[in-house]
């Protein structure tokens, strides 16, 4: 009986509320299976099985914000705070070049300092101009003016992510301080700032924070949907110790529970969305050790392995038990050891602007 409901709900071109939070009821179920057959399908059919390789640099941990899940809040005085030098960032854009990853991401803690906006237009120039312009370059620095969008925009950043974190006002405002630096509205009109300034946008939300429904995570893909949104960062809510939401930790899901929830919103936004590039997100390995493997099989096409050098990392814990095990000089080991979970191959030397992107574009 399920089974057939499913299989007709999956042929629809659109989705209600009501049909998304049926289809996410099954994540502990056999049926879900159905759900990654159709997931499966699409991403082949829409974005290939090609998985693009973005190189990580964990620029800084320094942060003005307070965020109540994150390892890197502005108070939590346990974290040792650095910043990767001019040089380090140079050479691992070189490796990136290199080897051939065609993109880096540079992410960082929130702050609008202006010393700190000028170095990244600085480090965004010197990049392209050592690397011969070959690398697409991501930023994820957090809510800025459309000014500095603008100026690094300009300054050769081509895409850009900004979670949301939850698209339900009443979540984000229980899992941020209620304040002007941590306001809903400010962070949406953030995300209409980067679609101006011509970037491919890129959002997303975590999955199983304390008190989330699924209908809640029914309008946050909706949302995606709704916002034309060109490359999504999802991944499970994992607990951090030194936060204040750890207070929280009993009312969660089980982390299996998480993992297994966090799958099928990868899926069913690749059915929903199609032609979106969908980033197999670290946070998944802390909760079970094949997870990006896993998630790359069903719908996910983008892969971040962490160039940032070993010496800074154990300082960029966003929660526990964050893995380095992709870290880059791995990466090859890590994909030959998993190539029989699915038939993807790593594009080297391909850029994979989202297609959803160029789409959007073009019409
Ligand atoms: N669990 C999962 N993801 C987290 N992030 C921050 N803290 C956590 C956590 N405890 C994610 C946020 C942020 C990204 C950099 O890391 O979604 O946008």
């Amino acid at each position: 009986m399920s089974k057939t409901k499913i299989l007709s709900l999956l042929n629809q071109d659109t989705f209600s509320k009501n049909d998304l939070v049926y289809l996410l009821s099954f994540y502990n179920k056999d049926e879900k299976q159905l759900i990654f057959e159709k997931s499966k399908e699409i991403k082949q059919q829409f974005v290939g099985n090609k998985i693009y390789l973005r190189g990580l640099i964990e620029y800084s941990n320094k942060c003005t914000k307070d965020c109540f899940y994150c390892g890197i809040r502005a108070h939590n005085h346990k974290v040792e705070r650095y910043t990767v030098s001019d040089a380090d960032v140079l050479n691992c854009a070189d490796y990136a070049y290199k080897n051939n990853y065609a993109s880096i991401v540079i992410q960082s803690g929130e702050t609008k300092d202006k010393v700190f906006i000028h170095k990244i237009t600085q480090l965004l120039e010197q990049i392209h101009q050592k690397t011969k312009h070959a690398l697409k370059v991501t930023l994820s620095c957090g809510e800025q003016s459309p000014e500095t969008y603008k100026t690094w925009f300009e300054a050769g950043a081509h895409r850009y992510l900004l979670r949301l974190e939850s698209s339900v006002e009443s979540i984000y405002n229980t899992i941020h301080p209620n304040d002007e630096k941590h306001s809903y509205e400010n962070r949406i009109q953030a995300l209409k700032d980067l679609q101006t300034a011509g970037y491919q946008v890129g959002s997303g939300f975590m999955i199983g924070l304390p008190k989330q429904s699924l209908e809640d995570l029914a309008s946050d893909l909706l949302f995606l949907q709704d916002f034309n949104i060109d490359m999504v960062g999802m991944g499970p809510y994992v607990e951090h110790i030194e936060t204040p939401m750890y207070k929280q930790k009993d009312f969660l899901i089980p982390q299996e529970d998480r993992y297994h929830l966090t799958l099928l919103m990868y899926a069913l936004l690749r059915i929903m969305m199609k032609d979106v590039n969908i980033a197999s997100t670290t946070a998944l390995d802390a909760l079970n050790p094949t997870g990006r493997i896993e998630a790359l099989s069903v719908a996910c096409n983008v892969l971040m392995p962490n160039l940032t050098p070993i010496i800074y990392t154990s300082n960029y814990h966003l929660y526990n038990n964050k893995p380095d095990s992709l870290h880059s000089d791995k990466l090859v080991a890590y994909i030959e050891k998993h190539k029989t979970l699915h038939g993807n191959n790593i594009a080297f030397g391909e850029h994979g602007n989202s297609k959803h992107f160029e789409n959007r574009k073009n019409d």
